[in-house]
């Protein structure tokens, strides 16, 4: 028999009032999917900007509302769909699921591809939720996107959020120099997940600061951006995150003669696995620095709007007290 669980929805884009709780039927997963018990889900900035109405996910479900936020999950697999193989009930799982548009993971259970997760295989679930789309994202702009290579200077621009944080550790550890822009509160922070220079962005002088750079790793987009374009050694490269200035930075690259390139995060479960591995391994980590209720969700979003998160914020789920987590 169907089970009635609750889920934040919104009904219409918005402040924060929007977030709602409402019921939640459990769905029988279909071909290749698998339906998960969500212990925790990682809140991230495009969920609060879809909520406000202002991301092109948010042009995409105008029609189609409601919609259920969040994009990162880590939980217990509670039912299997036929022709799923490397899954089984009762593993525990996480995965960034239904990029770009449906997520569904601000919900006490979600319906998953199987190729869209990965078993935590003894990592931590909260680590599992703080990993899938921050990490997929820093992951992409540096090798992917920006081709950085051991023995480079990349610059990381917002070192200490969710995506920055590990993209501080993942440059570190290929071998390139780090430098990164943070508050003076989180210098320390930063030096510690290996980052060779961090300078306060609120000095006038930043940019003279970090010097020249082979790759921009641009996480705030704008006039930061615009700014960082400075820094790019001739044949180097920016690679703006942020997709709302993407086309403004891509105009003044343009005019600077920097080569500044746009991404999208998509799924590789490959990729996820070798991120997951080097949790495993100890030598990455997600650095969590809020958990709130399901229903407290507006608190959350409010928290990431504030625009100061260190590392990570997650949305618990009743399910992490039974698994213990
Ligand atoms: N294109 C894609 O596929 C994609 C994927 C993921 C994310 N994104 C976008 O990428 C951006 C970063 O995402 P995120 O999850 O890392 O965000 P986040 O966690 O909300 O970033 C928060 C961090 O930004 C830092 N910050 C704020 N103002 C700053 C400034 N002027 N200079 C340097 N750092 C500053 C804060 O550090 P301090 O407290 O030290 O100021 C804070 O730690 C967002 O715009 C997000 O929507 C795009």
């Amino acid at each position: 028999m169907d089970c009635v669980m609750t889920q934040l929805q919104i009904t219409a884009f918005g402040g924060l009032s929007v977030l709602q709780l409402a019921p939640l039927l459990d769905k029988m997963p279909a071909e290749g999917e698998v339906r998960v018990r969500v212990c925790f889900a990682g809140v991230n900035p495009i969920d609060a900007k879809t909520r406000a109405g202002l991301s092109w996910a948010a042009s995409q479900h105008k029609d189609a509302l409601p919609w259920t936020p969040g994009f990162d999950a880590a939980g217990v697999v509670e039912q299997i769909g036929p022709g799923v193989t490397a899954l089984q009930k009762g593993d525990r799982v996480c995965g960034m699921i239904g990029v770009p548009l449906r997520g569904g993971c601000y919900a006490e259970s979600v319906i998953a591809s199987e190729q869209e997760l990965v078993k935590l295989d003894g990592v931590d679930l909260r680590q599992g939720a703080a990993l899938p789309l921050a990490g997929l994202t820093a992951w992409q702009g540096l090798f992917e996107q920006g081709a950085l290579q051991a023995g480079q200077r990349v610059l990381i621009l917002a070192g200490a959020g969710g995506v920055g944080h590990l993209a501080v550790q993942f440059a570190h550890r290929a071998g390139a120099e780090v430098a990164t822009t943070a508050s003076h509160d989180n210098h320390g922070f930063l030096q510690r997940l290996g980052a060779d220079l961090v300078v306060d962005y609120h000095q006038a002088d930043w940019v003279a600061q970090i010097g020249q750079v082979d790759l921009v790793l641009d996480l705030m987009g704008g006039a930061s951006a615009q700014a960082a374009l400075a820094c790019v050694k001739p044949n180097g490269r920016l690679v703006t995150v942020p997709t709302i200035t993407a086309q403004q930075i891509k105009d003044a690259g343009a005019a600077a003669d920097v080569n500044v390139v746009g991404m999208l995060v998509h799924p590789d479960r490959q990729q996820l696995a070798q991120m997951l591995a080097l949790l495993r391994q100890g030598e990455v980590h997600t650095t969590v620095s809020g958990e709130f209720a399901l229903a407290d969700g507006a608190l959350a979003h409010q928290s990431i709007e504030a625009g100061h998160v260190r590392g990570k914020i997650l949305l618990r789920m009743p399910a992490a007290d039974l698994v213990g987590a």
